[in-house]
């Protein structure tokens, strides 16, 4: 579903990958790790086709960075969640509507939004909020609407970018159980992360970023 074939990423004069290979089945679980300044975020942006390799290819379902046009990438990301590591919520709308904005954009129709809106809000435990506005949650409660707003397109995947970074272990857990509930009913999980405590509470693959490569770690 995610392949990587001999894939070299430059910024400037820095190497951050070179000649790398990598597989992601679907439905698959998985945390990336490494050093700050490794190449996580740029692994993620490559995925989402944010960034595109300066050599060799990334393959994204039916998308292929050597060939995708910039029409195609929102059709893409469709299939994508995304969820920032500093939320990016819009901090005039309400919850709900912070949510229902993703379904918007992508066309969906009218009376689809208010339902999956709720059902995507419950699902994160959010119902009681939806109409708070950003500014009186919580971090690991604009966590949360982050990733509703991530799901309620029903993604084949899900990226997330240091999701527990800035939040408790208490909603960290919480966080992570929202992911494991998300990747049983089949989504893939790509979570770049310094947090060890997730990959202990919630085992996964786990792919380690070296040597400007990607290492499965056993
Ligand atoms: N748009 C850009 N222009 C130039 N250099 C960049 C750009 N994006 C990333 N880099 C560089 O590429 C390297 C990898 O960055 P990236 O953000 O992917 O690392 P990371 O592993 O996510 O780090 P962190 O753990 O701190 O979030 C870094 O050295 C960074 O400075
Ligand atoms: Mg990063």
């Amino acid at each position: 579903m995610i392949e990587f074939h001999n894939v070299r990423l430059v910024f400037g004069d820095q190497v951050v990958l070179d000649r790398a290979n990598l597989k992601i089945s679907e439905g698959e679980f998985v945390y990336v790790i490494g050093e700050t300044g490794i190449g996580k975020s740029s692994f993620l942006r490559l995925i989402y086709m944010d960034i595109l390799p300066s050599f060799g290819r990334v393959r994204v379902g039916g998308y292929d960075s050597s060939t995708i046009r910039s029409y195609h990438i929102p059709y893409l990301r469709r299939s994508i969640g995304i969820v920032f590591q500093d939320f990016l919520l819009l901090e005039d709308r309400t919850v709900a509507e912070n949510v229902a904005f993703a379904l918007y954009v992508t066309g969906a129709k009218k009376q689809m939004i208010g339902p999956k809106v709720a059902k995507v809000l419950a699902e994160v435990g959010l119902s009681a909020k939806e109409n708070a506005m950003p500014g009186d949650l919580s971090g690991g409660e604009k966590q949360r609407v982050a990733i509703a707003r991530a799901l309620v397109n029903d993604p084949v995947i899900l990226l997330a970018d240091e999701p527990t970074g800035n939040l408790d272990p208490a909603a960290s857990r919480d966080i992570l159980a929202i992911f494991d509930r998300v990747n049983r009913r089949g989504t893939a999980c790509i979570i770049a992360t310094h947090d060890y405590g997730m990959l202990v509470q919630r085992p996964g693959r786990v792919i380690k970023i070296q040597n400007r490569n990607f290492y499965d770690v056993v």
